[in-house]
């Protein structure tokens, strides 16, 4: 069941936005196509009205960002980050991004279905119907593995440079951090990746934030503002920081795709050949006379 209705535009505009989506999948399909070209012609035709061989003209430095190949993204800092992967998504990611800044990204209507032209072709796996509405960030984007009718809000960051999984009917709101890595406490270089794994019709709900590793089983829920740094079992509701169950859905028992109590979960992957072994503990609890109650 849903609660979202239908709504239509002017069947003009309506006309050409789709002509626009069937050259947008056709040139994406053709193994000819050079992403880098295909990504700074339509950004300089949605963000400056013009063909990029005219912006280099008119506006040399606007014309230049529009490249992938002539700007950085932060993930090609890291060593954990495959370069020939990134190279192959990053005009696509410089693409969704830079088309998020304009009214074509904006407008629900056409970029929801850009955006699922562009994960096709991003991710390392996506199902049907994903929605992902405006500004939201990847870190490689490659490490993405989404189900079917997965819903992605606005303003939500992915780090997949772990790996992240969305499971079939996963609802992520507005403000959510996924993570799937983690710096130790006294070495911020030594870097453990950790996939993260968001159950069938698992809600993460606005503003909470999910640290790498985590595990939320189907049906579960994260409160808003909640920090989840471990696993929620299947219907239940985590809340608070540290994120902890304190509710559960009134549901019937069925089967599961994840269930965190019988996950296997994968230990984390060091990430910077310098520090191979696990991280162990770097912390401690204070004493009563740091505290103050000694
Ligand atoms: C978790 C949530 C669903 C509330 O569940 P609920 O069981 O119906 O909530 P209640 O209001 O009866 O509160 C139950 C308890 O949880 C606490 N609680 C509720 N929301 C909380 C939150 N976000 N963080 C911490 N505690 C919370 C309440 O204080 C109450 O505590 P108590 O038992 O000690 O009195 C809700 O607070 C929430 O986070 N909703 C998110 C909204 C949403 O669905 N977003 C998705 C949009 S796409």
């Amino acid at each position: 069941m849903t609660w979202l209705k239908p709504v239509s535009i002017d069947a003009n505009a309506q006309a050409a936005y789709s002509e626009f989506l069937r050259d947008l999948e056709a040139r994406l399909a053709d193994p000819r196509t050079d992403r880098n070209v295909l990504a700074r012609e339509v950004l300089a035709q949605a963000m400056y009205g013009r063909e990029y061989g005219q912006l280099l003209a008119d506006a040399p430095l606007a014309a230049l960002n529009l490249d992938a190949r002539n700007v950085t993204f932060e993930a090609e800092y890291y060593m954990a980050t495959d370069a020939s992967r990134f190279a192959q998504v990053k005009p696509l990611l410089w693409l969704w991004k830079n088309l998020d800044l304009t009214p074509t990204g904006q407008n629900p209507v056409l970029g929801i279905p850009v955006r699922r032209l562009l994960a096709e072709r991003i991710f390392k796996r996506v199902g049907r119907n994903f929605k992902c509405w405006q500004n939201v960030e990847f870190s490689v984007g490659y490490n993405m593995e989404v189900g079917d009718d997965v819903v992605v809000h606005r303003h939500v960051l992915l780090d997949d440079i772990g790996g992240i999984e969305l499971q079939d009917g996963a609802s992520v709101s507005d403000y959510v951090n996924i993570y799937s890595h983690t710096h130790s406490v006294l070495d911020g270089p030594d870097v453990t990746l950790r996939r993260t794994v968001i159950g069938r019709g698992a809600r993460l709900t606005y503003h909470s934030t999910i640290l790498a590793g985590s595990v939320v089983s189907d049906d579960a829920m994260l409160a808003t503002h909640a920090l989840l740094r471990g696993d929620i079992p299947p219907h239940g509701i985590a809340m608070g920081v540290p994120a902890r169950v304190t509710r559960y859905k009134l549901r019937d028992p069925q089967e599961y795709s994840v269930d965190a109590r019988t996950w296997p979960h994968e230990p984390g992957r060091k990430a910077n050949p310098a520090f191979p072994d696990p991280t162990p503990s770097q912390t401690r609890k204070p004493t009563l006379e740091e505290t103050g109650e000694g």
